[in-house]
């Protein structure tokens, strides 16, 4: 639910309109005063405020920046005197999003409240993709898998960061959204992603920190970081080994005195967010090389969640074959009944380097070209016996082939993702590019 909160010194006023804020659905807070207020903000998460000007201990202009510094996405409108409009341009410029001229009648003051509150559930429903996650949705009955369940509620239940590492495919993001669906409160509290690997170091920086106006030449108006965005939820940082060494520092800052600035900022902003890290590189490794600060590394990983490789799980492999089977026959609306037994050998025998999601892929596909009640290893492309844990004697390839037949299957895996695929197969792009001429 949305919280709005109400700062008016007339006793009247201040009954009236929380009355009409909690009649139109929201939970609200009320206060006299600016210190009152502020002390509300310290503790609680408000997503509106409606501010009157003439407060008796704090000026109006003042506390707006106060409140900035508290949050950076609390919305705030003025209310002002009608002899007062040189103030309201004042609150605007100070942060507000809007103002309302006094005496108003409750019908204006509830068109107000509703624009704001639907230009922020919009904003909210872009950031939390619609894929929602619960611990359920974590399929296993291995050893690992229950592990796995179990350390996601131990660390939704403190607030340290945490860090997921793993495989690609093995399930990291979802595993940050099960936790994420957790945390207490966070039905109405966001999940942002941001991909630490995929940008420029400049680019990320103001992609997550957000800019000031006139920052750089293309920085016509301010704008909110994804950092920002994510105040009160979860951020999660997807491949972070791959965040530039220069933004290292600015991360751990945001982390340790939970306070940052837009590029080309001068002040600090206050942020309250969940920070849950993924990684499918050794990260110790990119600290030996100098890529990686080590303060930050133990900072993000007081919790650390490993997820082990699908091929270490044999106990869940059919488990979630079965789970795809039904899921994919059910899309396409074929009645595949199951298995073959040597499609379920096979299954067990392959190594999935692209673990859960090259099964996930492998299903879809079988699903797609199976004709008949059974899926059978050729529906899926997995006849094939190089990917095998043990050679079959009698399909011997040369090691050439076989180095050729592996990177065309990790390419598959990883979409044809060439910079995936090379670290799958921990060698440099170059040399993966030089192979695959
Ligand atoms: N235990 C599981 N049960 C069911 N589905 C799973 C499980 N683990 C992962 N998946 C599914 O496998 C796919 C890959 O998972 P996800 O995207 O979370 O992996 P990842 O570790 O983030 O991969 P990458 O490193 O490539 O980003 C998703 O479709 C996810 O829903
Ligand atoms: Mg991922």
């Amino acid at each position: 639910m949305a919280h709005v909160l109400i700062v008016e010194d007339s006793d009247d006023l201040l009954f009236s309109l929380s009355n009409t804020v909690r009649k139109e659905g929201y939970s609200v807070y009320s206060a006299p005063t600016g210190a009152e207020a502020l002390a509300i903000l310290n503790n609680s998460i408000v997503d509106l405020v409606f501010l009157d000007i003439g407060l008796p201990d704090i000026d109006g202009i003042e506390l707006i920046s106060r409140i900035r510094e508290i949050g950076a996405d609390i919305e705030i409108v003025m209310l002002t005197g009608k002899n007062d409009a040189k103030t309201a341009v004042h609150a605007l410029k100070a942060g507000a999003v809007d103002y309302i001229l006094k005496p108003f009648d409750l019908i204006e003051f509830k068109q107000i409240l509703h624009r704001i509150m639907r230009g922020r559930l919009a904003l909210k429903k872009e950031l939390v993709e619609p894929k929602e996650a619960s611990i359920t949705s974590i399929i296993g009955v291995s050893t690992a898998a229950q592990r796995l369940r179990k350390e996601i509620e131990t660390a939704a239940a403190v607030k340290a960061p945490v860090l997921i590492s793993g495989e690609t495919g093995t399930g990291k993001e979802l595993v940050a959204r099960a936790l994420h669906s957790l945390i207490k409160e966070s039905k109405r509290r966001i999940f942002v992603k941001v991909d630490c690997g995929a940008l420029a170091a400049n680019v990320i920086e103001s992609e997550l920190f957000g800019h000031e106006k006139g920052a750089f030449t293309d920085a016509n108006r301010e704008k909110k970081g994804l950092a920002e965005m994510a105040n009160g939820g979860t951020l999660f940082l997807d491949e972070i080994g791959n965040l530039p060494l220069s933004l290292q520092p600015v991360l751990l800052r945001m982390i340790e005195e939970k306070t940052f600035r837009r590029v080309g900022g001068l002040r600090d902003i206050k942020i309250d967010v969940r920070v849950i890290a993924a990684t499918n590189i050794n990260i110790e490794k990119e600290i030996a090389e100098g890529r990686f600060r080590e303060d930050l590394y133990y900072r993000l990983n007081v919790i650390e969640i490993a997820i082990p490789p699908l091929r270490e799980r044999d106990d869940d492999v059919l488990l979630i074959a079965e789970f795809f089977l039904r899921m994919f026959s059910r899309d396409m609306k074929k009645n595949i009944k199951g298995f073959t037994p040597e499609a379920e050998k096979n299954l067990l025998d392959n190594r999935w380097p692209g673990n859960i999601r090259e099964l996930k892929n492998c299903i879809e596909r079988g699903v797609i070209y199976c004709t008949s009640e059974w899926l059978a290893p050729q529906h899926m492309s997995l006849e094939d016996h190089v990917m095998r844990r043990t050679p079959d004697n009698s399909t011997f390839v040369t090691l050439k082939e076989m180095e050729k037949e592996y990177i065309r299957k990790v390419l598959e895996s990883t979409g044809n993702n060439k910079s995936e695929a090379a670290r799958i197969l921990d060698i440099s792009r170059t040399t993966l590019r030089d192979k695959l001429s």
